[in-house]
């Protein structure tokens, strides 16, 4: 890709929380004749690079799905060396995340994580909590189904203690019972490897979020894809259910 792609990115207009649905490891791996764990292992490059690309830009927060609730139907063997990977890979980061006052947050049901992995991870998120560069979210062992009836429960409870009547549950209370209530909703939101679907994947954050799909396999995604997506994101008119008049002359354009 050419190199005077980052020159054509408008800093003034960046969003300010980007998710990835970071897909076809496997594919990938197949292609080159090996099996799907060395897609997996490849995928963490792609990883560093563009969290790398994002903290450089000066995004806020970063949503990368790395693991949903479905996923752990996939062959024993698989779920097992993505698990290790993940932890080795935390650990290994850890200091890069420091350096570069990155702060690691994670998302979804860590009960069903080995305790190894958990501990890990609670460990990771420690050791970077003073940080307050990008915001980097890892959607693990997430779906947003999960998320949503966890969100209902935790609701259910709160109107069961007489803390809250159901007249007053509204857009900003639902939200605070999200697995997101610290993050805004994502602007731009982006899925690799030519699946136009969602797969379970922040089904009320992406209410008015941008859509970027692209072919390229997730161990071959750099910077620059993520800037080709953003510039692609800033050439477009958010309406929000508005007109494109109305929205022109909010802009002071008309
Ligand atoms: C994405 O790649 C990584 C995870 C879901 C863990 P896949 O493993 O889904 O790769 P494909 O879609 O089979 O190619
Ligand atoms: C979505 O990818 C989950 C992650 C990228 C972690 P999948 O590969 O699991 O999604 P489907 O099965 O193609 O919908
Ligand atoms: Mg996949």
């Amino acid at each position: 890709m050419e190199e005077g792609l980052i020159g054509q990115v408008n800093k003034q207009k960046l969003p300010t929380h980007i998710a990835i649905i970071m897909d076809g490891n496997g594919r990938w791996a197949a292609e080159q004749g090996k099996d799907r764990l060395y897609g997996h292992f490849h995928g963490v490059e792609s990883v560093r690079d563009v969290v790398e690309g994002a903290a450089e830009l000066g995004v806020g927060y970063l949503t990368l799905y790395a693991f949903s609730t479905e996923n752990w139907d996939r062959p024993v063997q698989e779920v097992e060396g993505l698990m290790q990977l993940l932890i080795e890979t935390i650990r290994k980061e850890v200091p890069t995340l420091n350096k570069n006052n990155i702060r690691l947050h994670v998302i979804g049901d860590l009960s069903l994580l080995p305790a190894k992995a958990r501990d890990e991870m609670q460990e990771a998120l420690n050791l970077t909590a003073g940080n307050t560069g990008l915001n980097l979210i890892m959607a693990l062992s997430y779906s947003s189904r999960w998320e949503l009836i966890e969100a209902a429960k935790s609701i259910a409870e709160e109107v069961k203690a007489g803390r809250l009547s159901p007249e007053d549950i509204s857009q900003d209370i639902f939200q605070q019972h999200l697995a997101t209530r610290s993050f805004p909703d994502p602007e731009l939101m982006i899925r690799t490897s030519g699946e136009y679907r969602i797969s379970n994947f922040l089904l009320y954050q992406l209410a008015y979020t941008e859509l970027y799909f692209t072919n390229t396999r997730w161990p071959d995604f750099r910077k620059e894809n993520l800037y080709a997506a953003i510039i692609d994101y800033q050439q477009r008119e958010r309406r929000f259910g508005k007109t494109g008049q109305q929205i022109q002359q909010e802009a002071g354009m008309l």
